[in-house]
């Protein structure tokens, strides 16, 4: 079966590190390579978080490349309050033993490209910052990205960043501007969807008899969820991961295209994702937008990822990681 090669763009951020698990146990993806976008916290403990996970998996075959610090115009803005000091404040995950790789997670992607005898599917789950450098830099390269499937925005509820926008496409709106004008197809997995593809605070309990992988799910949901469960969510959405799951079985999700513009104006409104869900101004469809899923598919999707996971646990002696 031809894997999907894909590079992951990440700030860990306990629903990206459930994303990269995901991603790294399934037989469907190649995973190229990981890299960091400052969003839940600074660039230093995204990207230290990023090893982390892959270090706690056996994986040090995959390379972590470090992405730029700061959005493209607008000032950091880190969501502590939510995945705490470290940016994965719970479990205890080891020091990476194997160095982040020297180019920029921009030459690095760009080099992925380059090299890929394929189109390569692009997966951001933190402030598209990176991504929008990638494109304005190296715009040849754009014929060899296949799609960018993204975690972002919302086009009906919700909102986790400032007013009516999601923190993703609030924290460099600019960078979202350049991705969602750029052409490139896009998935759009906003809140509208991933607020409601939540592991159960009842369900944890699977995840922690489900390996030692699992009880890394189990802690990471436990220290993610704990705002959630203090107003009253019944479980623990795990935003980043829905891209991830939608690139293993595109069937767990309701998808509709639309056309999707950023706000750059707006007073109470920056940084929103304008969705036009039925059409009516006519622009042409950008992007095609997660409007529901099939919650119990995917937590057993997550569950059996664990089991996916602990089979590469154990690599590490193999590779040095740099690739
Ligand atoms: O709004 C949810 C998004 O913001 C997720 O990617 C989460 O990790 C945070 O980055
Ligand atoms: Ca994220």
């Amino acid at each position: 079966m031809n894997k999907i090669p894909i590079l992951m763009d990440c700030d860990p951020g306990h629903d990206d590190a459930i994303a990269i698990i995901l991603a790294l146990s399934s037989e469907k993806l190649n995973v190229l390579g990981i890299t960091t976008a400052c969003g839940n916290q600074t660039i230093e403990k995204t990207t230290k978080n990023a090893q982390g996970i892959c270090e706690f998996l056996g994986r040090r075959d995959v390379p972590v490349a470090q992405g730029r610090k700061a959005p493209l115009l607008t000032p950091v803005y880190t969501a502590g309050i939510a995945h705490g000091e470290s940016g994965l404040d719970g479990p205890q995950l080891p020091e990476p033993a194997v160095p982040l790789q020297e180019e920029s997670a921009v030459v690095f992607m760009a080099r992925k490209l380059e090299e890929s005898g394929e189109p390569v599917t692009l997966v951001p789950t933190g402030p598209l910052t990176n991504i929008a450098v990638l494109l304005l830099c190296y715009p040849h390269l754009i014929q060899k990205i296949d799609r960018i499937v993204l975690m972002g925005g919302s086009v009906v509820s919700g909102c986790s960043g400032r007013g009516a926008s999601e923190f993703n496409i609030m924290v460099d709106p600019y960078a979202a501007d350049i991705v969602f004008t750029s052409g490139i197809p896009i998935v759009m997995m906003g809140l509208d969807v991933t607020n409601f593809t939540t592991i159960g605070f009842d369900e944890k309990e699977k995840f922690r008899r489900a390996g030692r992988v699992g009880a890394l799910v189990a802690d990471l949901a436990d220290y993610f969820g704990r705002g959630f469960e203090m107003v009253g969510w019944c479980g623990v959405p795990v935003h980043d991961a829905c891209t991830i799951a939608y690139l293993i079985d595109p069937t767990l999700f309701t998808m509709r295209e639309m056309n999707v513009r950023i706000d750059l104006s707006g007073e109470f409104t920056m940084g929103s994702t304008v969705g036009d869900s039925y059409g009516v101004e006519g622009r042409e469809a950008n992007a095609l937008v997660g409007l529901a899923s099939d919650r119990e598919r995917f937590v057993e999707l997550l569950l059996g990822a664990g089991a996916g996971a602990e089979k590469g646990a154990g690599r590490n002696e193999q590779n040095s990681g740099l690739n």
